[in-house]
């Protein structure tokens, strides 16, 4: 072997071996993959090709001269998940700490770059100490350039933010810029100031979980998607959620086969809903019966729970799904569920993918709470985003919608390309009893039970909706499955344009 082979696989070894076996080895003792091992588990056996191994700091102070890790702290490149390819950095723990130095934002700006030139996504693995304190003021900017190429390929191609280990500081507001968040439990946390800056501040003792461990962010902040109990499970879940996702703006939505028949039907979903209005039904059971396998992958399941949100496939090809949950505060859209589907339903538009929205809603969420926190401008981030869509759009019905919520909800008045009503939908004002307690005030209680049945049989019902046009066919539950795949073959060819504007003023 010639010596300049061999000092190219000594190279390698070093930079293979990051902060040495001992920092290995306590990253381990965390129950953390280092890391390179945590590539192992996302990409495809033998799939990753490293660039930028060798790259090193050039800070001098403090004696840095002396301290090169080959890599510096980041290892970066891109690979393959089930055979598609995918651009990743991956923070390394024992070098410096995963902190951000110049060079290391240099080798994640790059992996981006190529990404949005090559049209494919970047997945992030997150675990560093923050800005490199040696190098101060270099790796802050750094970290701004590294924010910039975020919202430069927002929208570009898909960004996913695994975090890993720590996240402080101002390095969480690269993965806060990226579309979905994932986090490991135990050993994850993000925080803009950790525990300590906390006490002296604000005099609140708080645990670095509690502050900003995966359970506050994916049940309190919403700022993650998804927790995880740890590294292996966060990766595999993530190759699967991978699978869904087209690879850029300009790619269609993967098609992958199934043996589920476009025509399936259900029957028992034609007994569902139950007799009763005020009784509950758990949206997921329609999702699992309309969906490819009943396989659908849920975002931020443990956030909003009154609207679920998540991707699906129909006839192979990925669906986004956005549907009321009946089971949790009867479905009402408030100030987090508006938030959650806005972002989801943009993410969708962003991409080209078909957003599909079941509802069941009896309105907006009343009370000071609501409205004094902004229900109107959070409201209207989902009319907004919704209005806005041009992907194909097919809304069904199920039971209630009711007033601005009806309209909300994919209706047709905002570009629906198929909107269907299940014989048990309501679409009406209000219930009728609210309603007949309005237009009948002060009646007697005989009366007003009259007029209730009088508005049911009225209003409680598809068909005044579908006289208008409102509703383009009521049809029998268990052909949903049918109906709706028929409707995305043909919404394939769709082209539909918003005006030239240099961007739009979506209420924030
Ligand atoms: N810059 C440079 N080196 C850093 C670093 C940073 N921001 N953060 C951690 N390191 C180094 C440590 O010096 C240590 O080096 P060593 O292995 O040579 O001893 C190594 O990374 C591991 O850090 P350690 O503190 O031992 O790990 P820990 O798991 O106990 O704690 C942190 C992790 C992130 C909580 C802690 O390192 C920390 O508070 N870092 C500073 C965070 C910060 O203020 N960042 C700057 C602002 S964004």
């Amino acid at each position: 072997m010639s010596a300049n082979i061999a000092e190219m696989e000594n190279r390698r070894e070093a930079a293979h071996m990051g902060g040495g076996q001992k920092r290995i080895d306590a990253q381990h003792a965390k129950g953390k993959l280092t890391a390179r091992e945590r590539l192992d588990v996302l990409l495809d056996e033998d799939s990753f090709e490293e660039v930028d191994m060798y790259v090193e700091h050039d800070c001098v102070d403090f004696g840095m001269a002396e301290q090169k890790i080959p890599g510096d702290g980041v290892v970066c490149g891109s690979g393959t998940i089930n055979g598609r390819l995918v651009y990743v950095y991956s923070q390394d723990f024992t070098v410096f700490g995963g902190s951000l130095s110049k060079r290391h934002a240099e080798k994640i700006c790059k992996t981006m770059e190529t990404a949005m030139r090559n049209g494919a996504p970047v997945i992030g693995l997150n675990d560093s100490g923050g800005a490199r304190i040696q190098e101060g003021v270099a790796s802050l900017g750094g970290y701004a350039d590294v924010f910039q190429r975020n919202v430069l390929a927002s929208g570009v191609v898909p960004q996913i933010s695994l975090i890993m280990g720590p996240c402080a500081g101002g390095a969480v507001y690269s993965p806060a810029m990226t579309d979905f968040i994932f986090m490991v439990k135990d050993s994850s946390y993000m925080f803009v100031t950790g525990p300590d800056v906390v006490k002296t501040v604000t005099n609140e003792v708080v645990t670095q979980e509690e502050l900003g461990g995966a359970i506050t962010h994916t049940t309190k902040t919403s700022v993650a998607d998804l927790a995880f109990e740890n590294d292996i499970e966060t990766l595999l879940a993530t190759r699967d959620f991978f699978d869904f996702l087209p690879l850029s703006n300009r790619e269609e939505v993967p098609e992958r086969p199934t043996d589920d028949p476009f025509d399936r039907e259900e029957m028992s979903l034609d007994t569902l809903i139950p007799d009763n209005a005020n009784q509950p039904y758990d949206m997921h059971e329609v999702l699992a019966k309309v969906l490819d396998e009943g396989d659908f992958f849920e975002i931020q399941p443990a956030h909003a729970g009154n609207i679920l949100c998540g991707f699906g496939r129909i006839e192979g090809r990925t669906v986004g799904v956005i549907a009321n949950q009946p089971m949790v505060l009867a479905g009402v859209l408030d100030i987090n569920a508006s938030k959650k589907a806005a972002r989801f339903v943009r993410f969708c538009d962003a991409f080209d993918i078909p957003i599909l929205t079941f509802v069941d809603v009896p309105g907006f969420l009343p009370g000071t709470a609501q409205e004094h926190n902004g229900i109107i401008k959070h409201g209207a981030k989902l009319l907004f985003a919704y209005a806005e869509a041009t992907v194909p759009k097919i809304t069904v019905i199920t039971r209630k919608a009711y007033g601005g919520a009806y309209d909300v909800m994919a209706s047709k008045h905002l570009r629906g390309d198929l909107n269907l009503a299940w014989p048990t939908a309501e679409i009406a004002v209000m219930g009728a009893k609210g309603a007949v307690e309005i237009i009948f005030r002060g009646k007697s209680t005989e009366e007003i039970a009259e007029k209730t049945r009088e508005y049911e049989d009225r209003f409680a019902n598809p068909f005044v909706a579908a006289q208008r046009g409102y509703i383009d066919n009521v049809i029998y539950p268990h052909s949903t499955r049918r109906r709706i795949a028929l409707g995305l073959r043909k919404l394939r060819g769709k082209h539909l344009e918003n005006p030239w504007k240099k961007h739009d003023n979506i209420p924030l």
